[in-house]
């Protein structure tokens, strides 16, 4: 194919298949405009119906939006409910007990099936004991655990006694994990002996150890341990204890503790383009409406459905599309613990094939490096299995390139499943922008429409509408339901993240660069406007790489910037000022190796540097202001076209242009 018909292929239509339509919750675009329609007429009135017919509330709310002490807007204030409830006691109560709740599959192949009333038992006994262990609503618990039902259960347990939780997602160093504890200001800790992936088992529990030692988080009394592996582990007897241990006595029912709506459910740390990750608070009503909600209009969710989201509990997916959205619907999920290239890359099409996955939900970073293994070897080619059962297939958590969506569209969906480009965010708590899979024509690469009742717009610097087809910045005009509430223990970052005052301070600042198609109204994501890289769908912010970096003893100055990469979006290149000489050849690549492995133990194996080049200096202004566009053509290998006669040492561009 020339690279005109690739361009012109790109820019096919693809209209929603008509049976999809006939049974859709949201079936065509006239439905979709009329709920679109139904919220501007009545925005309060549009949420308090979806409010009142998807959850499940104890004491009903008679407040819906509250922007007296805006930014610091909440919903449904007065309603009560327990996110636990509305996942579990009320579909068994309902007559469903013997659902099957999720599929899980270790990594090894070991399948094991859990039912609602399984689940709610458990969920339960875990509860009891941690409330023997002195937590109480408003604790907030971090865990710290590979992707297991004891994840889901530890999340669940929380939320059933209205404790906060805060999972820190098992990839995260010591030093992160510490940070984290300490920041939330942690009263216990669920961990795992280890976690298996890819057929190796990684150490958990001695990470944990090494977090806590490194002080700052002393209030931690408990730390509650999943045996997965039965790996030996170092005991402190008067703090740890076995998962297994403490909830061998529980009984398995527990009341759950009714909260206010705006009760934290949870905090999750992202990055952001200081230093510093933040902890983004989230609601218990607005949040757990949105992640039901969206399983029924972004995935048509189906009482009959296996739905499948690939994402870990560690990230804010895991969180909306495993732990609470799937459950608080009734669902039947598959939950996997391994990676998708164990035991060899022909694993999540095996795995569909195997559990008759209807709805698969995954990152574009794994389809992508799917596409190149099964080019390599037809026997992990998705072809190769039958993939009949699937219906909607879903992306999410960076831009999919159309070259890898219609390969999704076609070798994975034969050619016949809509697929949702959802964009949205931590913050957002669930989806902003997607295709509704019965209405919504496609288009490749671009996430189409807001959902009803999203109010996204594109801005100027100043907070003024841009008009479609010019780019500008990504905004929501109106609170929703689901949206950050605030920074744990910093409310000023906060307002100044998300509604600076350069834009009126009114509009919720996503972040994301975008622009909107002259004729449809499609938007399309450009990336981010800020110093927030997006590597494998994970956000790591320059900054913090930086000072990772600077950290280190050998180090004098650094900077960090993304390049565009083939598999993983984005990578991480840094341009490092060494205190000693600059190195050159094995030297060079021997201390790029220890920076390496010096920025995954102080951050995480996701944060290390694809690329490192090593200066003499950095490219600066006069005033001292590194030149990081400079730096982003470098690390592209382009020509460099920026005024550089303010530079005192041009040859240092030559340096920074080797990688080592
Ligand atoms: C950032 C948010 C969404 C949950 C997982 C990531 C990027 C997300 C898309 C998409 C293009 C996307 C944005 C956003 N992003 N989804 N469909 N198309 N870009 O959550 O770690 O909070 O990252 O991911 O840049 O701001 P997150």
């Amino acid at each position: 194919m020339s690279a005109i018909e690739s361009v012109l292929q790109e820019r096919r239509v693809f209209p929603p298949p008509a049976a999809m339509t006939a049974s859709a919750s949201v079936p065509g675009m006239d439905a979709y405009l009329a709920l679109v329609a139904e919220a501007e007429r009545d925005y309060e009135g549009f949420w308090a119906r979806l409010a009142r017919e998807t959850l499940t509330w104890k004491t009903p709310f008679t407040k819906v939006l509250d922007e007296s002490n805006a930014p610091f807007y909440t919903w449904f204030e007065d309603g009560e409910l327990n996110a636990s409830y509305n996942s579990l006691d009320r579909h068994v109560e309902a007559g469903n007990g013997e659902r099957v709740a999720v599929i899980f599959e270790a990594d090894d192949g070991a399948v094991t099936p859990v039912t609602y009333s399984d689940l709610l038992g458990r969920v339960c006994r875990f509860a009891n004991a941690l409330k023997k262990r002195g937590i109480k609503k408003g604790d907030r618990v971090v865990i710290y655990m590979p992707m297991s039902i004891e994840g889901i259960v530890a999340m669940q347990a929380c939320a059933r006694i209205g404790a906060t939780h805060s999972v820190v997602f098992g990839g995260f160093s010591s030093k992160s994990l510490n940070e984290r504890l300490v920041d939330v200001g942690a009263t216990a800790l669920v961990t795992s002996d280890e976690q298996m992936r890819g057929g190796k088992a990684l150490p958990l529990k001695s990470i944990a150890d090494e977090a806590l030692a490194m002080g700052g988080c002393e209030a931690v009394k408990s730390v509650i341990v999943y045996r997965r592996t039965g790996g030996k582990v170092a005991w402190d007897e008067g703090r740890d204890l076995w998962m297994h241990e403490v909830v061998a006595n529980e009984p398995d029912t527990c009341v759950p503790e009714w909260v206010g709506a705006e009760h934290p459910l949870f905090i999750l740390y992202t990055s952001g383009s200081t230093g510093k990750p933040k902890g983004v608070q989230h609601s218990t009503g607005g949040f757990l409406l949105w992640a039901a909600q969206t399983m029924k209009w972004t995935f048509d969710w189906k009482p009959t459905d296996i739905f499948w989201c690939t994402a870990d509990i560690g990230w804010i997916t895991g969180h909306s599309y495993i732990t609470y959205g799937p459950l608080a619907m009734g669902g039947t999920q598959v939950v996997f613990e391994g990676v998708p290239t164990y035991p060899n890359a022909g694993r999540f099409w095996d795995m569909i094939a195997r559990h008759k996955v209807n709805v698969f939900y995954t990152a574009p970073t794994a389809i992508r490096s799917l596409i190149k293994a099964a080019e390599a070897d037809a026997k992990v080619h998705p072809k190769s299995y039958d993939l009949s059962s699937l219906r909607i297939l879903g992306t999410v958590g960076e831009p999919i390139n159309p070259e890898a969506w219609v390969w999704y569209h076609e070798n994975v969906g034969g050619a016949r499943c809509p697929i949702v480009d959802t964009w949205w965010q931590t913050e957002t708590g669930g989806h902003m922008i997607t295709p509704l899979p019965g209405a919504t024509p496609l288009v490749p690469g671009s996430c189409t429409l807001p959902l009803p009742g999203i109010t996204a717009a594109i801005v100027d610097e100043t907070g003024q509408d841009v008009p479609n087809g010019q780019g500008g910045i990504l905004v929501v005009k109106r609170p929703w339901p689901s949206m950050i509430r605030t920074i744990w223990g910093d409310p000023e970052r906060f307002k100044k993240s998300y509604y600076p005052e350069e834009l009126g301070g009114k509009l919720y600042l996503a972040g994301d660069g975008s622009v909107r198609d002259k004729e449809t109204g499609y938007f399309t994501i450009m990336g981010r406007i800020d110093d927030v890289l997006n590597v494998s769908g994970h956000r790591l912010g320059t900054m913090e790489i930086e000072s990772a970096l600077v950290a280190n003893p050998l180090v004098a100055e650094a900077a960090v910037v993304g390049r565009p990469d083939d598999t993983t979006g984005e990578a991480v290149v840094a341009f490092v000022v060494l205190k000693r000489a600059r190195p050159q050849g094995d030297e060079a690549v021997k201390l790029a190796n220890e920076l390496r492995a010096w920025v995954g133990k102080e951050i995480g194996p996701i944060a290390k540097p694809k690329d490192i080049r090593f200066g003499e200096n950095l490219p600066k202004t006069r005033s001292g202001k590194i030149m990081r566009r400079l730096l982003r053509s470098l690390a592209k290998g382009e020509a460099i076209t920026q005024d550089v006669s303010t530079l005192e040492n041009p040859a240092i561009l030559e340096q920074l242009g080797e990688s080592a």
